[in-house]
Order: structure tokens, then sequence, then C-alpha cells
């Protein structure tokens, strides 16, 4: 494709860029522009209308090799999904560190500011199938491909810090419990069913993800105001062979922020692409998601300080104990050309390293060591998915692995062999010092057992630790969501073993949840927990054992304390008809697009809406294709007639009553106010009362003024959209929504 198309074909907004990977993608990219349709073996068609027939009423040929090669392509266009993180959105970008980590680690893409290195990144959940719900309670996927010089690096990463289970031969279990039950296969995308609530009722050391999974950080506002987490300890290694464990962070540079759970069910129906559509729009209108990376660095000689195992990805390091430093900044800036070849056919892996990145022994990270690439073998059909071109390192390959279904390399000669003399030795080992992969010489030295380190058996003071760092909004979502999941389970002792489990955590939330599903909390329950039989024939329990924490409280875990000062590519829904206060909705669109938020404008029909003073503005979506829960706030213009056309739109007034119910910011001016007086918050006292006053009334994230005064209500609208929710309504309001 030539330049000039190319750039034409990129995103509206800021330009898309280009980087090594994506200029390495072109070379195999094609738009068939200009073009006469041919083959796959380049014959021109010259009719690919109709199939070669005895006649216009005949029978098919066999012989025809067109309509043959088309369908059965067609009949072999489906793989397999992954096993997990089927559903799944990715986009290319780049990484840049802030400065040298030298000290830290040799691995070059972590060296020098000015080098930007291509990524690809894949966000994802984990139960759903590919075609489920964005908006599904679940983990999230955050991974990363860094195509470095040095090779491909992989940090394939959640958005929540730490995970389900100890050990890795647990994960099937895990994933058979969670996906939808084998005998009718219901329900798609949830936890909320038995199969997944009796084995993490059986499973205390699931307990801290849980109370995670449970928050409100399972269902994002966007993957763009996602943290990632690497979640295993893993280990820096510095040019002189120096190692120390590090722990990797993504930090969103737009906050941390989440729906509630009534909007995540209906974002479901409403647009189930949510999340992937938000990250494509993103990136086309030029506003790049960025994400800090932060690692939390702990000496060698500390491994044994803290009150949990370094090992145990049930845990994480507390920010307070180890500060996360921000080290660079990751980019992405330019969407995928094409789905399937790019975001279906990537193959993460957490062995895919690079020099002065090594593994430590945490029992879950060494069996995905094995996992990724046996998975991909089936999914991606066989041992050369690494040529396939996203999976591709910028860096050449060289070596003596031959043949194989789909080989694209050529490898010329006679030797795929090593030691050789034909070949002249090539290609070579390369000595550490020329960047050749060398472990971390770990010292090893123990007996060969199947069983658990006592170091593991805290299954609960974390989860303890996180639930008392939320703020009582959290909290209260906490509670409603085991509510809700517990509420779904069917058989009365998977409820009671889980509610027991929770009284482990939290006296009052166990309460507040039993209280919810009519139940009692039992004082202890029958049968073991987590039980093994080891060699000596002594059945053994992991018996969780509570550990006294050095925080009782870490404000890091809380997204009540993400930043809260940027509405930056928020979405407004702007309620209009026909005859609104054009002056006043010109004066707040103009505010929140220069605070860098996108105002739609949304009207009982399509086409254009003429203001009082008869200018026209665009209409962006009816009633009947948007709704409220795919927006961050709501303005309601100005203007009688507007205003009349609004009160008798019932959609209107359940726009606003959902945003209300949403605890989301809220504007109106002039006659706007009486659309606010007539749904459900014409029941609230204060800030619907202030339109004849002469001044700006915000109250809890309602703000009101006259139309004239626009540019002041829009002010304190932005404040209060930045805030993102106004928890205190959600406690008193009932809404009807
Ligand atoms: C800390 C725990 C884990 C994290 C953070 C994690 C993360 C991820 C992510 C982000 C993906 C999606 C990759 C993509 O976008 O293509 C993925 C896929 C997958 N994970 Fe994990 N995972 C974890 C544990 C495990 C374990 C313990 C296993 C198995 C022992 C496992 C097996 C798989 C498999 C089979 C896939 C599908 C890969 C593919 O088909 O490309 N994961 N995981």
């Amino acid at each position: 494709m030539s330049k000039g198309k190319e750039k034409e074909k990129l995103g509206k907004g800021k330009q898309q860029e280009n980087n090594d990977k994506v200029n390495d993608l072109s070379k195999v990219t094609e738009d068939g522009a200009g073009q006469f349709l041919t083959t796959n073996q380049g014959v021109r068609v010259n009719d690919d209308q109709n199939s070669l027939k005895t006649g216009g009423r005949g029978a098919t040929l066999l012989e025809d090799f067109i309509l043959r090669e088309k369908i059965t392509h067609f009949d072999h266009e489906r793989i397999p999904e992954r096993v997990v993180h089927a559903r799944g959105a990715a986009a290319h970008g780049f990484f840049q560190v802030y400065e040298s980590q030298a000290e830290l680690t040799k691995a070059k893409f972590l060296q020098d500011p000015s080098v930007k290195t291509p990524v690809f990144v894949r966000f994802s959940t984990v139960a759903g199938s590919r075609g489920s719900s964005d908006l599904a309670r679940d983990v999230r996927g955050f991974a990363v491909k860094f195509y470095t010089e040095e090779g491909n690096y992989d940090l394939v990463g959640n958005n929540i810090p730490v995970f389900f289970i100890q050990d890795a031969i647990k994960f099937p279990d895990l994933i058979h419990a969670v996906k939808p039950e084998p005998h009718n296969e219901i329900p798609q995308a949830a936890s909320a069913h038995d199969t997944f609530w009796d084995f993490i009722s059986l499973m205390p050391e699931s307990t801290h993800m849980i109370m995670w999974v449970m928050s409100d950080r399972a269902i994002p506002r966007s993957y763009r105001m996602m943290e990632g987490f690497g979640v295993h300890t893993f280990r820096f290694v510095n040019e002189k062979g120096k190692a120390r464990f590090v722990k990797f962070h993504w930090k969103p540079l737009l906050g941390v922020h989440s729906v509630v759970w009534d909007e995540a069910k209906k974002i479901s129906g409403n647009d189930p692409d949510f999340h992937r559509r938000d990250l494509w729009e993103a990136i086309e209108g030029g506003d790049f998601p960025e994400w800090e990376f932060g690692v939390q660095i702990v000496e060698e000689k500390d491994e044994h300080k803290f009150d949990f195992d370094l090992l145990d990805s049930t845990k994480l390091i507390p920010e307070e104990l180890v500060p996360v430093q921000r080290i660079g900044k990751l980019t992405l800036n330019r969407n995928p050309d094409n789905f399937f070849a790019e975001t279906e056919q990537v193959a993460f892996h957490t062995g895919h390293v690079v020099p002065g990145i090594d593994f430590t022994n945490d029992p879950l990270l060494q069996g995905r060591l094995f996992s990724y690439t046996d998975t991909q073998l089936i999914r991606l059909g066989g041992p050369n998915f690494h040529e396939i071109p996203i999976n591709r390192p910028i860096d050449p390959i060289h070596n003596h692995q031959r043949d194989g279904h789909m080989r694209q390399q050529i490898n010329r000669g006679r030797v795929a062999y090593e030691p050789n003399s034909l070949g002249g030795g090539c290609p070579m080992q390369a000595g550490a010092d020329m960047g050749g992969f060398t472990s971390y010489a770990e010292k090893i030295d123990g007996k060969k057992v199947r069983e658990r380190s006592a170091s593991f058996f805290d299954h609960f003071s974390q989860a303890t630790l996180f639930y008392n760092s939320q703020s009582k909004p959290e909290q209260d979502h906490i509670v409603n969501a085991l509510r809700f999941e517990l509420g779904k389970v069917e058989t009365p002792a998977i409820r009671e073993r889980m509610v027991y489990i929770l009284s482990q955590v939290d006296k009052t939330l166990a309460a507040r949840v039993a209280e919810g599903l009519g139940i009692k909390v039992p004082a202890k329950i029958d049968g073991p927990l987590n039980m093994s039989v080891p060699a000596d024939g002594n059945p053994r329990q992991f018996q969780p054992k509570r550990v006294e924490k050095e925080v009782g409280s870490s404000p890091a875990l809380s997204m009540a304390n993400t930043p809260k000062d940027s509405i930056k590519t928020r979405k407004i829904a702007v309620l209009a008809a026909d005859g609104f206060d054009g002056s006043a909705l010109a004066a707040v669109k103009k505010a929140l697009t220069n605070a860098g938020a996108q105002a739609k404008i949304i009207a009982p029909r399509l086409g254009f809406l003429r203001a009082e003073k008869g200018e026209e503005v665009k209409i962006d979506f009816s009633f009947l294709t948007a709704a409220s829960v795919l927006f961050d706030a709501v303005y309601v213009a100005g203007g009688e007639k507007s205003a009349a056309a609004l009160k008798g739109e019932s959609d209107a007034l359940h726009f606003i009553n959902e945003a209300y119910k949403h605890c989301k910011a809220i504007a109106a001016t002039g006659a706007g106010v009486d659309v606010l007086r007539a749904s459900y918050l014409g029941a609230v006292e204060g800030g619907t009362a202030a339109s004849e006053a002469s001044k700006v009334v915000a109250n809890e994230g309602v703000v009101t003024g006259q139309d004239a005064q626009a540019g002041k209500v829009a002010t304190e609208f932005i404040k209060a959209i930045a805030q993102h929710r106004h928890w205190s309504r959600e406690a008193k309001d009932q809404v009807p929504a």
C-alpha cells in the first residue's frame, strides 16, 4: 500500500504512529484497493456471482475450482478459541523507560529512554466465550508483548494483583468450576453458579482473590482505566549477575474506575462490546491510552522478611511496605488492521523472557511456564505459530528447528544441527556478554516432595487487609456482589460454607451477606478443606493460619483513592429536543470538549435539532440507539420547547433516573432543570431547586443554574464528572430505574 493511502487509512484524530513491528506487519498487509479479484493462486476471477453449471438450471460442476477453493477456505475459517481469556481486544503501541534501569536489570529495553520499544497489548475476560459480554464480573487479562531488540518479552498479567490458587495443578479445576456447567452449558461468562462457589468454598486460599473479584475492580469502566499486575514475583538480573525480586504494575494515567453492577448488567444488553468499542474509539480519536510501568523491588536478603511468602500468588506486597517505583510508560496508539490475524492469533507466554528478567519458584508461575506453548500448539495448529506475523520478534530468528505444519521460513543449506563444522559452526551460541540468555543460578537444595510450604497457609489476613482498605461504598458493593452471586447458588451447603469462609475475613461482612441470603453464619463447618494424602498416608489439611499483618489498611488498594482530577475521554450525554437553548448548549459542550471529554447529542429522533434561535446541531443518537449506562454523565439542555418535549419522553426521564441511580454527575440549565424535576430527581431535595435563583447549585453531583450561567454550570459539572461517581446518593436514594 502506498504511504499516502496508509496515512489516509489511519485514525481521524491524532496520527496513529507506525513502529518497527507495525512496519514489519505492513509487509504482509493488503487491502485489495484498486486490484482485481483473484483466487488464492493469483488467477484473476471473471465471475464471482455464479458457480459453473451444466446450463443455467443444471447441476454444479466439480470442476469449478473457484467455487471449491472459496467454500473450502470458508469451511476452515474457525480455529479453537482460547481455553481461558477467549474474549479480548488488543492494540499496538510503544513502551519507553524514563531512565536507565541498569542497576536493576540488563534487559536492553529498560536502558535507554530514547528507545521506543513496540508493544502489542491484549485485554480480555477469563471465563466467557469469544462472543460473550465485556461487562461480565470477571478478572481482566492484561497481556503485553514487548518486541525488544533482544527478542520478545511477554508480561502476561491481570487487572488484579493476586490469583485464586497457589499451585498450577489446581488451574484446570478452577477453570472447570467457573466455566458454564458441563451438563447444560449455563451460565455464560458468569461466576454466579453452584460449581464455581462449590470449588471456592472448599479452597480457602482463594479468599483474598474473591474479595477482589467481588469488588468493582471486576467490572471496570474501561480497559483504559484498569491497573495491570504481573501477579507473580519475578527476578530482575543486572549485568553483574546480581538478582532482585520484582513485582510488576501498570498504573493507568486516567485513574482506576469501575461501573456499578446494575450498570454492568444493563451495558451487557445495550452494548456487549462496550470495552472493545471504548478502546477502539479512543485510539481512533487520538486519545491514546497510557499506563506507567511500576516495579516493587525486594532485595534477595529480604526474601523472608514479610509475613507472607513472596512465592505465593495469593499475596501482594502492600505498597506501604515496598513502594511502587514508576520507571516507564506504555502508550497504545494504533488499532490492529485485522482482528483475527493480530488479536486472535497473538500468542502470549510467561516463558517469553529476555536477558535480565527471570522466574521464581512460584508454583503457579511454574505451571504457566508449561501451559501456554502447549495450548497454543493446538489453538494455532502446530509448532510454527511463532512465524505468524504478529508473533514474530523484530530481531531475526536463527536456529536448527525445522519443518512442521505451515513452515514459512526457508532455511538454506544442509546443516540443521549443532555443533557443526559444515556450516562453519553457525548459527552459534552467544556468550552472556553477547546477549546470550543465561538462567539465574539459583541455589536449590531440597527433597522431591508433593506438598505445600507452611508459609503459604495464611489464607485470610490479606483478604481482611483488602476489605479493611475499602471505602464504605466499596465494602457495600462487595456485600451486594456476594449476595447476588451466592443468591444464584442453589445448594444450601455451598452458601453456608462460603458464609463461614467470609466470617474468617470479617464478621460484619459475613453477617451482612448471610442476612441477604436469609441464613445464619455457621460457627464451624464440616469436612476438610484442601485435603491431600501425602506419602506417609496421613491425610493432611492445609488449614488456614491467620498471621498478624504489618499494615492493617492499604490506601493503594481502594479505588476511592485513585486520582480524580480529569474528565479526559469521558462520554457525556447531552439531552435535547427542538427548541433547545443554543448558546447554553454550545457553552457547556465547548467547556466539556476543552476539558478532553466527548459530548454526544441525544434526542427523541435522529437527524438535526433546531435551537430556539434557529441554529442546527447534528444528533448523535436517538433515545432508541443510546442508553444512559453507556455514558459517564448527563447534561439536560435549556429551552422551554425542548424541555417540554423531553418531559413527555419517558425514555429521557428513564435516562436521567438511571444516571442518578448510578451516582453519575448530572447537570441542567434553564428549563432543563424542569426535566430533572419531572424525573426521580423531583423527589430529591437540593440541586434541582436552583433554576429560578440566580446562583449555580452543585449538590452531590447534580449541578443546576440558568441558561445564562452555562459557563459556570459547566465548570461545576466538570468537577463533578471528575469525581467519577457520587456514592453518597447510593445509600439514601432508592431510584426506581
Ligand atoms: C497469575 C495467574 C494468571 C494470569 C495473570 C494469567 C493471565 C493470562 C492472560 C492475560 C491470558 C490471555 C493472553 C491473551 O491475551 O492471549 C491467559 C491465557 C491463558 N492462560 Fe493464564 N493466567 C494465569 C494463570 C494461568 C495458569 C495457572 C494457567 C495454567 C496452568 C494458565 C493458562 C492459560 C491458558 C491455557 C491461556 C490461553 C492462552 C492462549 O490460548 O493463547 N493461566 N492467561
